[in-house]
């Protein structure tokens, strides 16, 4: 991660790679690098192919069965009529790594397109290149590195996951729908402006077919984390989407924390969906990434002196640097670092100012696998809380 020379950052919305160099480069001249794997838009990565069998001839396709999937992505061609088409049509070449969207009609239900591919002597298919699970860490992984949004995915998924009050509220996108409830928390603010459009051009291509936007926004952050230099945490899938902003949740007052206040806020938010103090402590660890804008949240500022790298940086600068309070230009009590510029919320602050918190930071701040592990623990349980029957695979 970090700047490197073709890299942008989340604010400027563009698709396409701006360099940093102090002499521009024109983008005519720049090679066209698809965003997506398989092309950009739907036309580019979705094809027809119509295979014709004689009697008693392969359709020579591996595919991958899993019945919980509305797609069969191809593992290999291992010949028969699928390699003589593409001797015929190259630019029509079943790939491994391409998926079957539709066979004969027949689509989102992978037993009958199956059944299909057996029974049907010419098979009418429709297929996507570069849909699985790899495409898709490989294309969360390229917006994270050029839009340098790793934060901003990682708050996205806390902010789903964190509405949950230990009866309702589990991780299910429904910030994403308008009309009120989760989209209009002024806890989320920059979250469906910023993060969410971030995410459209690899959900147009991955949601509902392979992915529902709740694990989309758990993968993706996962992905960042470890992009940006934190453990790879494992991700389980099968959340299900808000359909009405309605089925999210109501109110924000009690669910999400604000930056404002001491050590007993912290517990009031966190106890209820069942972390302990060192989870909280933990958890708040991932603020050694990113940063606080003015016109989202009223704060200013980033916590440490590299925003996009996940370390555990903020564990030592709340411990070893000197923080003294002021106030942002939008009113907002926070902290700053007069040597480094870096701020800290009241609750950072809380961590130090309160001894059973401490004792994490300083364990955190001297071992970095420690935290990892702890964080690892707590993140998994707060990316899964009130979900039930998730699975190992997408
Ligand atoms: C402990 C209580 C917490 C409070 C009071 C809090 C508060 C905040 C605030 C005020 C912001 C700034 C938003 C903005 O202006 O853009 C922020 C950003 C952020 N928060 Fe927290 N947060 C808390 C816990 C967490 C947790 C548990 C995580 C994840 C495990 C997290 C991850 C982040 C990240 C990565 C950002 C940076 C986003 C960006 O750069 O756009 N926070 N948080």
């Amino acid at each position: 991660m970090g700047n490197t020379a073709c890299c942008q950052s989340e604010a400027n919305d563009g698709v396409a790679d701006a360099h940093v160099d102090a002499k521009p480069i024109l983008e005519s001249t720049m090679p066209a690098v698809p965003f997506i794997s398989g092309g950009d838009t739907e036309q580019e990565r979705v094809y027809n192919v119509t295979l014709s069998k004689s009697p008693g001839q392969k359709l020579g396709l591996d595919v991958d069965y899993m019945a919980e999937r509305k797609v069969l992505p191809i593992m290999h061609v291992t010949g028969g009529i699928a390699e003589e088409w593409n001797k015929k049509c190259p630019d029509k070449k079943l790939n491994s790594g391409d998926s079957i969207l539709e066979v004969n009609g027949v689509s989102g239900d992978v037993v009958e397109m199956l059944e299909r591919c057996k029974a049907d002597d010419t098979l009418k298919m429709k297929l996507c290149r570069c849909l699985t699970y790899e495409h898709l860490v490989e294309d969360l992984e390229k917006l994270v590195r050029r839009k340098e949004c790793g934060p901003i995915l990682v708050r996205l998924s806390w902010h789903d996951a964190g509405v949950f009050n230990g009866a309702d509220g589990c991780p299910n996108a429904a910030m994403r729908l308008t009309g009120g409830g989760e989209h209009a928390f002024p806890a989320n603010a920059g979250l469906p402006q910023v993060a969410i459009p971030l995410l459209e051009p690899i959900a147009a291509k991955y949601v509902p077919l392979m992915i529902s936007h709740a694990d989309l926004w758990t993968l993706a952050a996962n992905v960042a984390i470890k992009a940006m230099g934190g453990p790879w945490v494992t991700t389980r899938f099968g959340r299900l989407d808000a359909s009405h902003h309605s089925e999210g949740t109501s109110s924000a007052a009690g669910r999400l924390p604000d930056g404002d206040k001491e050590a007993r806020h912290l517990r009031d938010i966190f106890y209820p969906k069942g972390f302990d103090d060192k989870a909280i402590v933990a958890l708040s660890g991932a603020h050694t990434v990113g940063s606080c804008h003015l016109d989202r949240s009223g704060f200013d500022g980033p916590w440490t002196e590299d925003k996009l790298k996940f370390d555990n940086t903020y564990f030592k600068d709340l411990l070893h640097r000197s923080w003294s309070s002021e106030t942002t230009r939008k009113g907002n009590p926070q902290y700053r670092c007069a040597e480094t510029k870096t701020m800290m919320l009241t609750t950072d602050m809380a961590l130090v100012n309160d001894p059973d918190f401490k004792r994490y930071v300083i364990q955190f701040a001297d071992d970095q696998k420690s935290w990892f592990s702890e964080f690892d623990k707590a993140w998994v349980r707060l990316q899964e809380l009130g979900c039930s029957e998730l699975r190992d695979v997408l």
